[in-house]
């Protein structure tokens, strides 16, 4: 039997990219479902760069700056993306908000990982708002990208409890360990076509689309 071939995808960028990395060595194994094309970031000083190309992934910066408006930052940006081959595109710490024609040209191809139990804590500062909140559990988001930041069909969640003797910074350690296991299984489950969206929801079914 022929193995079903590997869905491409794109991974964009800010900063440090532990959740690429997490993508990138999920996706060696042989039998995951979908392969990194490239890892594209909105500045070249991305530490995840560097990440990239060390382990011989197609790795480009296309700095935001140097356009003259969000439109054709993005226009390059979705260009790039299909020049390389991307069928999905996977947000893992990508600092710009995309506009609602950017996310229109993904339709169901768009995933984020974002570090809060959502619809809990949408935005920036997650793990210290939970903290100043009183949270006693905490965690992370995998979903579908809509124009609104943060609000699109859950993929998948991860809890931890949160512990007397957390600061932000040992919160922020143990969900992060949690995103590199969601995000890969997420992103395994949408590229094996086993994802199944009927309004906000996200539902798992079992069959293989090319398998
Ligand atoms: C992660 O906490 C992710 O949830 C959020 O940005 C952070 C990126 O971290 N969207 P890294 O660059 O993947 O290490």
């Amino acid at each position: 039997m022929t193995r079903p071939s590997k869905v491409p995808v794109g991974i964009l960028i800010s900063g440090r990219g532990s959740n690429m990395a997490a993508l990138a060595a999920a996706a060696a194994a042989p039998d995951f479902p979908a392969e990194i094309r490239c890892v594209i970031a909105n500045r070249e000083d991305a530490q995840g760069l560097d990440f990239a190309r060390r382990s011989g992934i197609r790795a480009e910066a296309i700095d935001n700056r140097a356009f003259p408006s969000r439109a054709t930052f993005e226009e390059e940006l979705d260009a790039r993306l299909r020049s390389h081959g991307a069928e999905i595109v996977c947000l893992a710490g990508f600092m710009r908000v995309l506009s609602a024609a950017f996310v229109a040209r993904w339709p169901d191809r768009l995933l984020n990982i974002h570090p809060s139990l959502l619809p809990a804590f949408p935005g920036l500062d997650t793990h210290a708002r939970a903290l100043a909140e009183g949270c006693k559990v905490h965690g992370c988001t995998v979903h579908f990208v809509v124009p609104e930041v943060d609000a699109g069909p859950i993929i998948a969640q991860a809890s931890v409890n949160v512990l007397d003797t957390d600061d932000e910074c040992a919160l922020a350690a143990r969900v992060l360990a949690q995103e590199h296991r969601i995000y890969p299984a997420a992103l395994a489950d949408l590229a094996s076509g086993r994802l199944r969206i009927e309004g906000k929801r996200v539902l798992r079914t079992e069959g293989r689309k090319d398998g």
